[in-house]
């Protein structure tokens, strides 16, 4: 049993105004929602960022200035790789180089791992399962370049206070020749924002509502999933989608594994998951003193979308 996910859970349902993190979302059933929605036709983050990927490779490669030296190609919370898998073609054979995608699901790095044996069997892979700020020790002891790619706007699911500490903290493990692309939503109007998070088919309110699928299976608790809707919104002066979950009864939930009930009214909510999305002005803001400057920014051709590389700021 996960004890670190009971404990959060217990917190977060008890506390005033009911949460979740959104990082539990990731079981087998939500990696493989998580999928759907990233080819959902409303969900237009990953085709942009793709559309970078895809048509500005070259460019990116040469940014990352590794022509002729061995470097180390880490990628933060990879899911299924199709982006990186474009650079990974354009880097094989050419560079020396491992690719070392880290994820907090095992299903997904095992998926992975086989895709990429597949289509580019030369590309040495090192997969690692882990949440992102335990990864960040481990990055220290690498000695090699450190590519560091942060992308899918992945970002976004932290509070910009928690986004900029983690920040700071990728730049602590950071060296001079090292490199970080950073993959952000841009803030745009709520008539395309929203329907990525309410897609027609119903994956994300899915996605949303296997959470509480997968607490009943851990923790012997009997949510009745069909008394909570998928409530998203979007407040576009912030730039922040949020998915709550409310409770569309008055009802009780037991979890066996606390042996607790907890008392859901009608209306109610559970805060699920936050999904910044970013301007130039609120990036430097998270950027400020981290010890990293932006060196370039890659856009997709709806400017939907924005890769920003940033690299060690010169030592005072
Ligand atoms: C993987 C965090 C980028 O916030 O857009 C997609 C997750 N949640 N639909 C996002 C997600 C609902 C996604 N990130």
């Amino acid at each position: 049993m996960n004890k670190q996910f009971l404990d959060d859970v217990n917190a977060g349902l008890s506390a005033n105004q009911k949460y979740l993190y959104s990082k539990y979302f990731y079981d087998q059933a939500g990696d493989a929602l998580f999928v759907k929605i990233m080819n959902a036709p409303e969900y237009y983050l990953t085709n942009a960022e793709h559309n970078i990927f895809k048509n500005q490779t070259a460019e990116l490669i040469k940014a990352f200035d590794v022509k002729n030296k061995p470097f180390e190609l880490i990628e933060l919370g990879a899911g299924d790789g199709t982006k990186t898998l474009e650079l990974l073609k354009y880097l094989q054979g050419n560079f020396e180089f491992t690719y070392l995608p880290i994820d907090i699901s095992e299903n997904a790095l095992t998926k992975l791992k086989n895709r990429l044996n597949r289509e580019v069997p030369e590309v040495n892979v090192i997969t690692q399962q882990g949440e992102y700020f335990q990864v960040l020790n481990k990055l220290k002891a690498i000695n090699e370049t450190k590519i560091i790619l942060f992308l899918g706007s992945n970002l976004g699911n932290m509070l910009d206070e928690n986004a900029r500490k983690f920040i700071k903290q990728l730049a602590d493990a950071m060296n001079a020749n090292d490199k970080l692309l950073i993959g952000v939503d841009l803030i745009k109007s709520a008539e395309i924002v929203l329907p990525a998070y309410n897609d027609k088919a119903g994956y994300t309110r899915d996605f949303n509502l296997n959470l509480l699928k997968r607490i009943n299976k851990e923790f012997g608790a009997d949510f009745n999933v069909v008394n909570f809707k998928h409530t998203p919104e979007y407040i576009e002066e912030e730039g922040i989608a949020r998915s709550f979950l409310t409770s569309v009864v008055n009802q009780q939930v037991h979890i066996k594994a606390i042996n607790k009930t907890f008392q859901f009214n009608k209306g109610e909510r559970i805060h699920m998951e936050i999904s910044r999305k970013y301007n130039d002005a609120i990036l430097s803001n998270i950027f400020k003193d981290t010890g990293l400057k932006q060196t370039m920014v890659f856009k997709d051709a709806k400017n939907y979308f924005a890769d920003y590389l940033f690299e060690k700021q010169d030592e005072l």
